[in-house]
This record gives C-alpha cells, sequence and structure tokens, in this order.
C-alpha cells in the first residue's frame, strides 16, 4: 500500500472540476470523493422536510446515490444548508479519513484546501467566468433532457456563487498554495493535462 497523498480540487460551481477530478483519479489510480454530494444529500433531504443538522449526523453512503442530486433545485438547497457550521462539522470526519486513506485520494468541493485538507500534497483551484460555467451548466441540463433557460441558469450560478464565497464558515476560495486553472478557453484534454502536471509537479 502506497502512502496516504491527498489531492484537493476546489472551485466554483460548472468550473469544471468533477470531470477533472475524475481524470486525475482515474490517472492516478486513486479514490475520488465528490464532496458537493454530500452537501446535496443534505439539500435533498430539507427539501423532503428534514433537519439539515440532523440529516447530515445521519447520512449514510447510500444517500449519495440518488440520481435527483443532480437537479437545480437540489443544488441551491446544498448551497443553503452548507452555510451552516454545524451542518459542515458533522461532514468534517468522513471527508478527512477519505482523504487520509491508503493509495491516495481526490477530494473535490469548495473547501477541500483550505479547511478538509489544509495538508493535502496537491491543491488546485479550477475556475471559469460566470458565463461560461452557466453555458456549460445548462448545456449539461439540456443534454440530460431537461427543460432550462439560460438566464435563469446564469442567474442560479452566480447567487451559488455569490453565497458560497460569502459564508463565514469556510467560504469558497483558493488555498494560498493552490495551483489555479482557469478552464474558460481551455477544452476537457487540456484542463486535464494542466491538472495532472500541477500534480506531478508535486509529486516530485
Ligand atoms: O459542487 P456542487 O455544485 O455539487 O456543490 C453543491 C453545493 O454544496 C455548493 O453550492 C456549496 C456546497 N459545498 C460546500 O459548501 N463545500 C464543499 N466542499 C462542496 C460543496
Amino acid at each position: 500500500m502506497s502512502a496516504p497523498f491527498t489531492i484537493a480540487i476546489d472551485g466554483p460551481a460548472a468550473a469544471g472540476k468533477g470531470t477533472i477530478s475524475k481524470a486525475v483519479a482515474a490517472h492516478f489510480q486513486m479514490a475520488h470523493l465528490d464532496t458537493g454530494l454530500l452537501y446535496r444529500a443534505v439539500g435533498a433531504k430539507v427539501l423532503q422536510g428534514a433537519d439539515a443538522v440532523a440529516a447530515a449526523r445521519s447520512l449514510v453512503p447510500s444517500d449519495l446515490e440518488d440520481d435527483t442530486l443532480r437537479g437545480q433545485d437540489v443544488a441551491q438547497a446544498a448551497s443553503q444548508v452548507a452555510v451552516i457550521g454545524e451542518v459542515r462539522a458533522a461532514l468534517l470526519e468522513f471527508q478527512r479519513s477519505f482523504a487520509r486513506r491508503a493509495g491516495g485520494a481526490v477530494l473535490d468541493g469548495r473547501d477541500i484546501g483550505t479547511v478538509i485538507c489544509p495538508g493535502a500534497e496537491a491543491k488546485l483551484f479550477v475556475t471559469a467566468s460566470a458565463e461560461v460555467r452557466a453555458k456549460r451548466r445548462y448545456d449539461e441540463l439540456v443534454q440530460r433532457g431537461q427543460t432550462a433557460d439560460l438566464d435563469e441558469v446564469t442567474a442560479d450560478v452566480k447567487a451559488r456563487d455569490a453565497r458560497d464565497m460569502a459564508r463565514s464558515e469556510a467560504p469558497l476560495k483558493p488555498a494560498d498554495d493552490a495551483v489555479l486553472i482557469d478552464t474558460s478557453n481551455q477544452t476537457i484534454d487540456e484542463a486535464v493535462a494542466a491538472a495532472i502536471a500541477a500534480v506531478n509537479a508535486k509529486k516530485g
């Protein structure tokens, strides 16, 4: 078993974090955790009437496999429960122990490099302009057969950015030692290559 090696990948909604994280994890043969799913699973339970803190404390892995977690309403609910300190605290240990598993791990989210794994061996901050991110999210929704309106999706992305960056608990921001990757004018392949190169530079 190789020693733990944590790759923290943070950034705003629809910057390409998910795609890059999966590709990086596959390349280095590491486990991957999309931490947004934790907040989405809590958000989904709140939409069904549950208490946010109780939902976070009782989360089980199968809660993360629900297909409805991808929707816009769940995304907004996730961003709302994510401002609650007790929700974040309840999800902390699961993320930290995942990060230190043998063989290494890739975690993507908003606060991985700053709060969850400040000692991560490699940190990336993946971003893109709000317009580019909204267009990508819109295309994704349309591709999945959902009805979407570009102006609405843009407003949603901006509202979520504002809430994620302004909150006092673990706000979205790059760690001081994160490598910035702006995917606004990059293809997926280019962005993945840049991410792998940045990790290799840390592996030495
Ligand atoms: O990455 P995502 O879009 O699935 O995340 C949904 C919401 O969850 C996001 O708007 C803010 C919150 N979140 C967070 O606060 N911290 C994380 N590490 C991941 C997500």
